[in-house]
Parts: C-alpha cells; sequence; structure tokens
C-alpha cells in the first residue's frame, strides 16, 4: 500500500459533472484492484464559480490544487458566461491554473482504436495503427513574448516576439525523450530550423539532451513538412516535441486523425509533480444534463495522471485498456453512435468501463 494521493477535483460546467461522476468511478475501482488510495478534494472553477463567489478560479480552489498532488478538470465555460468582462470568463480558471502551477509541458495524445477505424475523416488504411503522443511547450515562445502596436505614417504596424532560453527548450525537450523512452523510443521534434533562430537554439539542444538517451532515435522534421507526413503517413509518429505554437496546431492535427473530440485526453505537467488532467473538449452546453455525454476523454484524462504524476503505470495501461476494449466490443455513446446504432449513455458507458476493468483482478 503506497501513499495517499491527493487529487483536486473540478467538475466545473455543463457536461463537467456528468463525466467526471465516471472518472471517480473508474479511479475508485483502481483502488480495489491494485492497492492504491486516493483522497478526492472537490473545488469550484469557471461559471459556476463566478455565479456563487464572483471569480473563475477562487483562492480557496487555487490553494487545494496546489496543496493536491494532481487536478482533475472537467470543463468550464457556457453560453451563459460569453459576454461577462474577460477576468470573470471561466477560461480564466484554465489560464490561471496553468499559470500558477507553471504548467509548461501539455501531452496531447492521439490513439486510433479498434472499432473506430471509420470515424476519421480520413481513409481507414491511413489512420490504422495511429499512436502517437505530442508534447507542446505551453508557457513561452511567441504566445508569451513582448507584443506591441505602432502607428507609423503609411498605417499600423504590430510585432509579436518569438523568445526561448535553452533551459526552456531543455526541461520540455527531456520530458519528451523521458516519455519517448516508455514507449516506442522514437522522437520527432518538429521546428522551422531553416528560418528561426529560435528553431536552430531549439535543434542544438535536442541534439545535446539526445545524448544522455542514446536508446531513443531522434528525427528533426520542419513544421511545414510535418502537417503533411501527419495527414501522409501518421502511423509512423511515436511522440511529437514543440514550441507553443507549432504545438497548438499541430496538436489540433492529430486530434482529428482519430474521430470524436469525445475521446481525446491532455496532460499539462510542470516543474513540480501537480499535473493538470483534462479532456480536450469543452463544456458541451448543447448536451449537458442529458446524461448522453462521451465520458472516455475524461476517463483517459484520468489514465495520464495515474501515469504521469503517480507513475502507476499498470494501473493507468488497466484504464485504457479497458475503454479500448468497451468501444472494440461496440458500445458507442451518442456522439460515436451512426444512424440505427443504439447508443449508450454517459453513466451505462462508466460502468461497462469499470466492467471491463475486472478483467486485470
Ligand atoms: P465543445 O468541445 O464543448 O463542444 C463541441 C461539440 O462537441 C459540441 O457539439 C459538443 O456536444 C460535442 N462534444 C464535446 N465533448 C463531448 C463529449 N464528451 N461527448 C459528446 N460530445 C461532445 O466546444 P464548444 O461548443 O466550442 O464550447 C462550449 C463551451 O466550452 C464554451 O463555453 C467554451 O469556451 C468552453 N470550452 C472549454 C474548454 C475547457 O474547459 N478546457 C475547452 C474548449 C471549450
Ligand atoms: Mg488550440
Amino acid at each position: 500500500m503506497g501513499t495517499v494521493k491527493k487529487i483536486a477535483v473540478l467538475p466545473g460546467d455543463g457536461i463537467g459533472p456528468e463525466i467526471m461522476e465516471e472518472a471517480l468511478k473508474v479511479l475508485r475501482k483502481v483502488e480495489d484492484l491494485f492497492g492504491h488510495s486516493f483522497q478526492f478534494t472537490f473545488g469550484m472553477a469557471g461559471g459556476g464559480a463566478v455565479d456563487r463567489v464572483g471569480n473563475p478560479l477562487p483562492e480557496e480552489t487555487l490553494s487545494l490544487c496546489k496543496q493536491s498532488d494532481a487536478v482533475l478538470l472537467a470543463a468550464v465555460g457556457g453560453p451563459k458566461w460569453d459576454n461577462n468582462p474577460p477576468e470573470l470568463r471561466p477560461e480564466q480558471a484554465l489560464l490561471g491554473l496553468r499559470k500558477s502551477l507553471n504548467l509548461y509541458a501539455n501531452l496531447r495524445p492521439a490513439v486510433l482504436f479498434e472499432g473506430l477505424e471509420n470515424a476519421s475523416t480520413l481513409k481507414p488504411e491511413v489512420v490504422k495503427g495511429v499512436d502517437l503522443l505530442v508534447v507542446r511547450e505551453l508557457t513561452g515562445g511567441i504566445y508569451f513574448g513582448e507584443k506591441k502596436r505602432e502607428r507609423l505614417e503609411d498605417g499600423q504596424q504590430a510585432t509579436d516576439t518569438l523568445v526561448y532560453h535553452e533551459r526552456e527548450v531543455e526541461r520540455i525537450v527531456r520530458r519528451a525523450f523521458e516519455i519517448a523512452r516508455g514507449r516506442r523510443k522514437k522522437l520527432t521534434s518538429v521546428d522551422k530550423a531553416n528560418i528561426l533562430e529560435s528553431s536552430r537554439l531549439w535543434r542544438s539542444v535536442v541534439d545535446r539532451v539526445a545524448r544522455d538517451y542514446p536508446d531513443v532515435q531522434v528525427e528533426h522534421v520542419l513544421v511545414d513538412n510535418c502537417a503533411m507526413q501527419l495527414i501522409r503517413r501518421p502511423a509512423d509518429f511515436d511522440v511529437i516535441v514543440t514550441e507553443n505554437m507549432f504545438g497548438d496546431i499541430l496538436s489540433d492535427e492529430t486530434a482529428m486523425l482519430t474521430g470524436s473530440i469525445g475521446l481525446l485526453p491532455s496532460a499539462s505537467l510542470g516543474e513540480g509533480m501537480t499535473g493538470l488532467y483534462e479532456p480536450v473538449h469543452g463544456s458541451a452546453p448543447d448536451i449537458a444534463g442529458q446524461g448522453v455525454a462521451n465520458p472516455a476523454a475524461m476517463i483517459l484524462s484520468a489514465a495520464m495522471m495515474l501515469r504521469h504524476s503517480f507513475g502507476y503505470e499498470e494501473a493507468a495501461t488497466a484504464v485504457e485498456q479497458a475503454v479500448r476494449k468497451v468501444l472494440a466490443d461496440g458500445h458507442r455513446t451518442a456522439d460515436l453512435a451512426g444512424p440505427g446504432t443504439l447508443a449508450v449513455g454517459t453513466e451505462e458507458f462508466g460502468d461497462l468501463v469499470v466492467e471491463a476493468m475486472n478483467a486485470y483482478e
């Protein structure tokens, strides 16, 4: 029996509470099966928190998160708060958490599950075998560099600055090598080193760090070429590491290789071990409260937490295998059910995952 892991649970808005319930159900099953113990503490964040206390990320939620070993967040936002001033917008909760936990590494896996070969808009033979992970730098680069707007004689001029310190590059690159080592040991570093000085620095850091990981095969790919290769031969990729803006764009591209947004988890990791785990999708207000949302992305985010924050690799794999089995057996939530297919609800899908985990007893 290991230590008790403290998990800050932020169900948020819309479908958030519904899908969170299913992830917690699965984590309780993990406790039973593997002897781990979790302490769940609920916090408010997002629109609900704006309504109740006038702050999307209340101080008590922030300190709860800082004191926890990991943060599980479902989704925030909704039309009710769309016209709020910036500081009262639900998304501020996310930005505030990323910033105060210094979450510099964003991990977005894209896996094609058995039985969903036709869910992508790409041909089944192209997406067959897709199992990749984008590791995106999240706190540096052009999104955070100095911005400027000037009025010149002949019109306005705007400047965005792309800055990276080698320290920032090294920590994300090391993280990516470590992760690649636990997978198929292939790392693709994406940059624009033929043009950008920051990319030339990036590339030199990758080459230097690579010496510490002789077992990992490294390739450098220019970002424009990578965008093409991702839809031409996506199954060839294992881990892709890249800077903030390239990662923003490429991770959305990879998300579309696998079908529904309801299947895609993510992790954001920092210097400490307090990672933030959340689905890629939002609060889906159009289907909230109906019990029909797909909880898979939330459950798979919890699996990422088991792996990346706690090192519970076996438990993480068990959860992922269970989700795979439920899908392979043909169970579909409404987002994936074709016409004439009987869809299962959110709760039923969660129950099926828990049931499938019994195979590990
Ligand atoms: P969305 O991801 O919430 O929904 C897009 C479409 O996908 C909708 O038709 C929705 O029903 C469907 N969908 C999403 N997740 C699903 C699931 N688990 N199962 C089945 N169907 C699912 O994006 P949208 O509509 O642009 O944003 C809605 C709200 O969520 C907005 O307030 C937005 O700001 C917020 N948002 C929050 C995010 C977060 O908390 N990380 C990320 C993206 C959006
Ligand atoms: Mg994006």
